[in-house]
């Protein structure tokens, strides 16, 4: 039988993912920290700065205690600040309400504040192992050329689309690995500009590629 493109995609990481400090964990209030500070910010200049940040809070419980000029403190230069206040107060809402305890449900992590959409699904998949799609910037690209999707990335719908298309293929039993390796895909292989197409575990599967599309999608019209 031919192999997937998701299983050629979980090979690729296995053999290919960088060391990187918050994939040596699966606990969510360390994935959340991780993907906050990554949001804005590029992964080299992410690293140390998480490193202090866990250090100095290394659970939620110390983040809640935490007085928030020293968790600005440790924010300084990564920019954003909004991003440093809802990780505290959300680290306050966890500690009233859950215990101290992560929750574990979609819904109840959707609802923390300045998590969306995106940073719901990271912790739901890597830190869970549960099939909900983490989609940024990087991921749609992914998707866009993969199944030629030529609608404006920018539209709501076109989001909604490609979730729907990712919960389709999750694999149950590899939800963490899945969402890692296809932000990895694009932060390592399907660049923006100059895609490395020969490098890539999913090239025959490549709709864009087929049709030698990859440097015109995604389409997105506002920026
Ligand atoms: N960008 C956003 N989330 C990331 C992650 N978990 N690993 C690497 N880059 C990322």
């Amino acid at each position: 039988m031919q192999i997937t493109w998701v299983t050629a995609l979980l090979n690729w990481f296995q053999l290919h993912q960088r060391e990187l400090p918050w994939r040596q964990t699966k606990d969510p209030y360390a994935i959340w920290v991780s993907e906050i500070m990554l949001q804005q910010t590029r992964v080299e200049t992410v690293v140390p700065y998480y490193r202090r940040f866990l250090e100095r809070f290394p659970t939620v419980e110390h983040l809640a205690k935490a007085q928030i000029d020293e968790v600005l403190k440790l924010w300084e230069g990564l920019g954003y600040y909004t991003r440093a206040k809802n990780l505290h107060r959300a680290a306050q809402v966890i500690q009233q309400e859950y215990q101290s305890v992560f929750p574990r449900s979609h819904s109840e992590v959707l609802a923390l504040p300045g998590i969306g959409d995106y940073t719901a699904g990271a912790i739901m998949s890597i830190a869970y192992g549960q099939p909900f799609p983490a989609i940024d910037g990087n991921v749609l690209r992914v998707i866009a050329r993969l199944q030629l999707v030529q609608k404006d990335i920018s539209l709501p719908q076109t989001k909604t689309e490609v979730a729907a298309f990712l919960k389709g293929v999750f694999p149950l039993e590899q939800a963490s690995d899945f969402t890692q390796a296809l932000m990895e895909l694009g932060a390592l292989v399907c660049l923006p500009m100059t895609p490395k197409c020969t490098l890539c575990p999913i090239q025959v599967h490549c709709q864009a590629k087929q049709r030698n599309m990859q440097q015109e999608l995604p389409i997105k019209s506002k920026k």
